[in-house]
């Protein structure tokens, strides 16, 4: 195939004229590759093919600079990344840390672990301490020893398809020798500090950007639609875990090192097994110390259980595993002007004061806003506008201001207005609260505008491409105004005055991909459902706690409104009786169904959308499977933790008292009143040989 024209005429050949021509080929020609690979997943080309493509288009740039066209693909590269990677779910979810910051948090997560295995004074509980780095994760997987995919960690459960990419990546091993059908290598994609002051100085020379720190470059070039960028880029890996394993490699995290050093990963030095809290405080104070030297940008360190078996055991929450923390390094400090102190609306009408800031680069980070929680805190700090104030910076947490360093002279305590600095209504601060409230409610367009930006996000519709700015708009033009309007877009926007491809900033293609994504989502699980709806208090784990235990939209609405209308009722009872969730976050929901302008916006919703019902975790096996639990009294063989993890894991639900609706009681050692009542609703009590009878049932 002759990818070249006019018949490929060196460049060193070429005139302006037909350099230009020739660089209006590239670019269409480019796009044209990029679609078929990165949309249709249909390439026509090797990847060779397709870098010679790019390179002739760069190297024509790079003699023609007057001539670099607007669309070029070398601009494109550079830019954020588009909407161009296959979404891949994970085998294996790729979770998040808990975090300690400090040795009260390490000892904590110590006694913890030791509590759940209940382990005797006597017992050893091996724990392998290493570096924690400050690049993006990533999961290699290899069948039959090959790489076949890698993909970046996105929201955990699904992340992109980065494959051509990481195969550019020197560190990453092509081939496996002696690994079995299926591994899954998880890692870190970083920059050496060397490298990216290289790459850096590089790029200034060039009269480009550069990067804010190693961090950004990695993610920066890992997540680059033309590969050859990124083989241009000197990124590394380390490897720490393991994802879907079709057999067992290792039996122990330490061993697994072993192995992945032998199949030729670079392991994140240096590694050290301790045994307790001063083997672990003293390995992070030795890696603190060292922490300028290290080739790479660390944040803290991970200790995790070597045992996998152990580890088993402990299992994980939403959160991320029980079986690691990360225990990081204290937080980067700067000093800088506060310019004024704003004040922000949130979704739940919540008025948070905003420190407006000099903008100071804070480790490596430009630092323009920091929160100030709320108005005791600034009371307390006694910030003021115009005061030099210390910023910090913690791993991705807000920047913070930790204290005012010198007041301005004739400044003035900051006053919190009494009323909503969006829509005037009046802000009231309930007795007890710490947090002054806008009770505009819909009317507030501050509260309206944030809940539309929960309801598309991530975590709840996910909805790519429906950004702030352009929900703004709409919003002000009346095309949306509730989440339901989003479904309605497509049709409202054919007769609307300015089509959105019209707009600054849109064209054909990125309009129809954002109706697309909008029509990808008509479809939505339970959990996200409630969790979009922004109710207060009701995050990720709470929202899946009810969809499992309602099951499906019908039944929780239902459950909701009854609870709502009778908080004396028998589904205020079922509600609160779920384990984790107290009055409080009942009484939210309450509130949320006691309004009719939610109910009208909730109806509205549910006539766009399918609702799928909840899908329990496959576990039908289990004799646990859709039981529900309630453990009382002391168990001997594990603690209350272990036991109700482990019932969870099988399928179970775990509820915190005994109802009519309750399968089993198991009663440890010492069981009161639950017993009493469970014998008097005819609920079949386990005593502890049972309840271990049952989980081995499970086993066999
Ligand atoms: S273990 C189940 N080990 O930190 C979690 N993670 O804050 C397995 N990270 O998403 C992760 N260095 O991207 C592990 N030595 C290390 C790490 C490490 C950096 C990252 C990883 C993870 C994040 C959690």
């Amino acid at each position: 195939m002759s990818l070249f024209s006019p018949e490929s005429l060196p460049v060193e050949g070429l005139n302006a004229g037909e350099a230009a021509g020739e660089l209006a080929r590239l670019a269409a020609l480019i796009a044209h590759h990029d679609r078929l690979y990165h949309t249709l997943d249909k390439p026509e080309l090797s990847d060779a093919e397709y870098d010679a493509l790019v390179r002739r288009n760069g190297a024509i740039e790079a003699r023609f600079p007057e001539l670099v066209r607007a669309d070029s693909p070398s601009k494109r590269v550079g830019a954020a990344p588009a909407a161009g990677f296959r979404k891949v779910a994970h085998a294996v979810p790729m979770l998040s840390l808990g975090n300690a910051f400090a040795e009260e948090d390490v000892a904590e997560f110590v006694t913890r672990l030791r509590r759940f295995l209940s382990l005797g004074d006597e017992d050893d509980l091996l724990l392998v301490a290493e570096p924690k780095i400050d690049g993006l994760s990533c999961s290699l997987r290899y069948e039959r020893g090959r790489l076949v995919l890698a993909a970046t960690r996105g929201d955990g459960a699904e992340g992109e398809d980065v494959t051509r990419n990481v195969l550019t990546i020197k560190d990453v091993p092509q081939t496996l020798a002696g690994a079995p059908a299926v591994l899954e290598v998880r890692g870190e994609v970083y920059m050496s500090r060397a490298d990216f002051l290289a790459m850096n100085r590089e790029r200034t020379a060039l009269g480009g950007e550069v990067f804010a720190n190693p961090r950004n470059a990695a993610a920066g070039s890992l997540r680059q639609l033309n590969p050859a960028v990124t083989a241009g880029r000197p990124l590394r890996f380390f490897g720490y875990a393991l994802g879907e394993v079709s057999a067992a490699v290792a039996a122990t995290h330490s061993e697994m090192r072993r192995r992945l050093a032998d199949w030729g990963f670079s392991l994140n030095e240096p590694a050290r097994t301790c045994l307790d809290v001063g083997g672990l405080m003293a390995y992070y104070r030795e890696i603190e110390a060292a922490r300028a030297e290290l080739p790479f940008d660390i944040d803290g360190v991970v200790y995790k259980v070597d045992r996998y078996d152990l580890r088993e055991r402990l299992g994980s929450t939403a959160k991320g595993p029980r079986w690691a923390i990360a225990h990081k390094f204290a937080a980067e400090q700067a000093r800088t002007r506060l310019l004024k102190i704003s004040v922000q609306v949130g979704r739940t009408g919540a008025l948070t004061p905003v420190a407006e800031l000099e903008p100071v680069n804070v480790g490596g980070v430009m630092v323009s806003r920091a929160t100030l929680h709320n108005e005791d805190e600034v009371a307390r700090k006694d910030v003021r506008a115009g005061d030099v104030v210390l910023v910090q910076r913690a791993g991705d947490v807000i920047p913070q201001i930790v204290r005012s360093l010198e007041h301005a002279p004739d400044s003035a305590p900051f006053a919190m207005s009494e009323n909503c600095p969006e829509c005037g209504s009046l802000a009231v601060r309930e007795e007890g609260e710490a947090v002054r409230r806008c009770t505009g409610g819909l009317i507030c367009p501050a509260q309206a505008l944030e809940r539309l930006r929960h309801f598309v996000s991530r975590d709840a519709f996910d909805i790519e491409g429906l950004g702030e700015k352009i929900i703004a708009e709409f919003r002000a033009e009346k095309l949306i105004e509730k989440p339901g309007d989003i479904f309605r877009l497509a049709e409202r926007d054919r007769g609307s005055l300015v089509r959105l491809k019209n707009r600054p900033g849109w064209g054909e293609k990125s309009a129809a991909n954002l109706f697309a994504a909008i029509e990808a989502r008509r479809s939505i699980p339970l959990e996200r459902f409630i969790f979009s709806l922004g109710i207060r208090q009701i995050g990720q784990a709470t929202a899946r706690l009810l969809a499992r235990t309602y099951g499906t939209y019908t039944a929780w609405r239902t459950a909701m409104l009854a609870a709502a209308a009778d908080r004396e009722g028998a589904a205020w009872a079922e509600l609160t009786g779920i384990d984790q969730i107290g009055p409080a976050v009942a009484g939210d929901l309450a509130e949320f169904f006691s309004e009719a302008h939610n109910l009208d916006v909730l109806e509205d919703l549910a006539r766009e959308v399918a609702v799928a019902d909840f899908e329990p975790p496959q576990v039908t096996e289990s004799p646990l499977a859709g039981k529900t639990l309630v453990f009382t009294g002391t168990l001997a063989a594990m603690s209350r933790g272990e036991a109700k993890a482990r019932a969870e894991a099988l399928g179970a639900k775990v509820a915190g008292s005994v109802s009519a609706k309750t399968d089993y009681l198991v009663a440890g050692a010492d069981a009161g009143s639950k017993a009493t009542k469970a014998a008097a609703l005819g609920v079949t009590v386990l005593d502890e040989t049972a309840w271990l009878a049952l989980l081995e049932a499970k086993a066999g």
